[in-house]
């Protein structure tokens, strides 16, 4: 039997809130008893007042939030200890969950507690089946990111109350994490009307941290982020997320600085390197820069979009810290041609597209002089 506290799979189950005091009472109280046996009979009503808590509110820092799934199992845990010992052992490690929190001091996880973060993704495979379509969140942008990659990433490179960039900002799906997760977020779209829709989206989703989240329309490539941040009396962002076109997979406007109008794989990743030397400036030094795109296929030829855009960000002298493969979630469009994929597949001698890339990278401080 492990003695350890439970690790459950990753999920995307919400978080319920305990008062800390009560919890620390709860726990209390089981220690106090005398066999294993009373403490099995004080579980249930241990566990249904736990269970029954409200969800936790997002932003809501007064409350300790926990996964019910790990409270359960914690429990269970617990019941079929075989001696008192064994019993107040786990009592205790749950006791701790409730301290001071310790984080790697670059995000707000709280390694105390780490066994809780089943929603906090680890792995380098992701398979996600259903896009985060609630609040204000939009399907309808054709070539937005699922809200899960900006939360994730949010959470795992940023802290409350921290600075992202989004370099393309499309229907604001990053903006509308960063509000929710209490993050700053500047966001600039080539597009007045998709950007325009986006503030509107934007301002139906409570703003319970007071953070600044804005959608400015202009050419990344030349956007003065720097000033922008400054205008907050902030020097640099943590974070920057880039959702570039896949070059020209999707036209998304007739603008000659859209970059799915480049007319070219080189021009494409020149023009991709311009945007990525402009986010940089604007960057901390050990700030994260997250590149997410796909690769494309063009009269029978496979071209890795992806990699000739990850050595772009390298050679500008980020350090890659992962690369994440991530399925295409099936929409109800890409069922339809499904079948029609899998022949032309067969027939061609060719590999269907089911996933793409999230390259995280780390902005190294400036090499020492000679
Ligand atoms: C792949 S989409 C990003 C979608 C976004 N992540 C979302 O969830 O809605 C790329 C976006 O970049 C915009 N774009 C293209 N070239 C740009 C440029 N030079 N500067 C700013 N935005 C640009 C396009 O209009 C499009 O909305």
């Amino acid at each position: 039997m492990s003695l350890d506290l439970p690790s459950p799979e990753p999920t995307d189950e919400p978080r319920i809130a305990l008062d800390p005091a009560r919890f620390e009472e709860r726990l209390q109280a089981l220690l106090a008893l005398e066999t294993i046996g009373e403490v099995r009979s004080a579980i249930p009503q241990v566990r249904e007042e736990w269970l029954a808590s409200e969800r936790a509110a997002e932003g809501d820092e007064k409350t300790l939030s926990l996964p019910p799934g790990f409270l359960g199992q914690a429990l269970d845990q617990i019941s079929q200890a075989l001696t008192i010992e064994r019993a107040r052992y786990y009592i205790e490690r749950l006791r701790r969950l409730a301290g001071e929190p310790r984080t790697n001091g670059v995000n707000d996880i709280d390694l105390n507690r780490w066994k809780t973060y089943a929603d906090i993704r680890t792995d380098s495979l992701w398979q996600i089946e259903r896009r985060d379509t609630s609040g204000a969140h939009t399907a309808g942008y054709w070539g937005n990111f699922i809200p899960q990659i900006p939360n994730q990433m949010m959470q795992r490179y940023t802290r409350k109350g921290g600075w992202v960039l989004d370099a393309f900002a499309g229907s604001g799906t990053s903006l509308i994490e960063a509000r929710r997760l209490g993050r700053n977020c500047i966001g600039v779209e080539l597009q007045e009307h998709v950007a325009q829709g986006s503030r509107e989206r934007l301002d139906r989703v409570p703003n319970h941290s007071s953070v600044a989240t804005e959608i400015h329309t202009a050419d990344s490539s030349t956007f003065d982020f720097v000033a922008a941040l400054r205008r907050h009396g902030q020097p640099k962002a943590d974070l920057a997320l880039l959702h570039p076109p896949y070059h020209d997979i999707i036209k998304f406007s007739d603008d000659p600085h859209d970059l799915s109008n480049c007319e070219s794989i080189p021009s494409f990743l020149d023009r991709l390197g311009q945007v990525v030397e402009n986010v940089s400036l604007a960057l901390e030094e050990g700030g994260f820069l997250v590149l997410v795109i796909g690769d494309k296929y063009a009269r029978g030829e496979w071209h890795p979009l992806g990699f000739q855009a990850m050595q772009v960000v390298q050679q500008q002298g980020f350090m890659l810290k992962s690369i994440v493969v991530k399925n295409f979630e099936e929409t109800t469009g890409k069922r339809a041609q499904k079948e029609l994929w899998r022949y032309r597949a067969l027939a061609g001698g060719f590999f269907v597209f089911k996933h793409e890339y999230i390259f995280v990278f780390e902005k190294r401080g400036q090499e020492p002089q000679a």
